[in-house]
């Protein structure tokens, strides 16, 4: 089975790819932390700086993520910079509690937002593998569950039926429908089929 270590020193991130991997790829641990700047414009080069650097200390093949919401209407507001929004608030709640407040006038199309993730299985310089997942919904009007992380709270995924309940309130359909779930099945996919041959 292949394997790869992750890129970063999160342990809950390593348990979550852990578990969403099993059985197709083992991901490792980092042992340490690497500092390494985000100064990318897109998340495939934030994720290929992460996954380069680890695999430059480590000389082993190397998996990094670099995730984010992104506001259809106001892009630039999160997306690459999602974990740097408001930074006067350390709590995701408040943070949460702001984009409502700055949306408040939005109505409609103009809520409309996805989480995305993007993958990059750094093997060498020559040989760099990237996937993509999305989950699409609007900004919903107020806080709700006290599942999962982040921006969830606020988030209303696009599902059917359209009953309204934010990611932190679906923690079992985010197990399989999250933009990381996704990510991740396409790369298995392609692992499997690569390996099958
Ligand atoms: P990263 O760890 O540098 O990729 O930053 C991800 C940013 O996007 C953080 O601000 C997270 O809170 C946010 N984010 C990414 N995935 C999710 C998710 O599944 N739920 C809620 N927020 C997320």
């Amino acid at each position: 089975m292949k394997s790869f270590l992750l890129a970063s020193g999160n342990a809950h991130k390593a348990e979550e790819f852990k578990e969403l991997f099993l059985g197709g790829l083992q991901v490792q641990a980092a042992p340490q932390t690497l500092e390494v700047a985000e100064t990318g414009k897109t998340f495939i080069e934030n994720a290929l700086l992460k996954a380069r650097a680890y695999a430059e200390v480590y000389k082993v093949p190397t998996l990094a993520d670099d995730s984010g919401l992104v506001i259809e209407a106001l892009p630039h507001l999160l997306g690459v910079v999602s974990a740097r929004f408001a930074p006067e608030l350390p709590h995701y709640s408040d943070k949460c509690q702001k984009l409502i407040e700055l949306m408040a006038g939005s109505t409609g199309a103009q809520r409309k937002a996805y989480f995305i993730c993007v993958l990059c299985f750094y093997v060498s310089e020559e040989e760099v593998y990237f996937f993509e997942g999305r989950v699409h919904g609007t900004i919903g009007m107020e806080l709700k569950g006290d599942k999962g992380f982040g921006y969830d709270p606020i988030f209303i995924p696009d599902r059917t039926p359209a009953d309204g309940k934010s990611l932190a309130e679906l923690p079992e359909w985010k197990n399989e429908f999250s933009h990381r779930a996704r990510a991740v099945q396409s790369s298995l996919e392609f692992f499997k089929e690569t390996m099958d041959k």
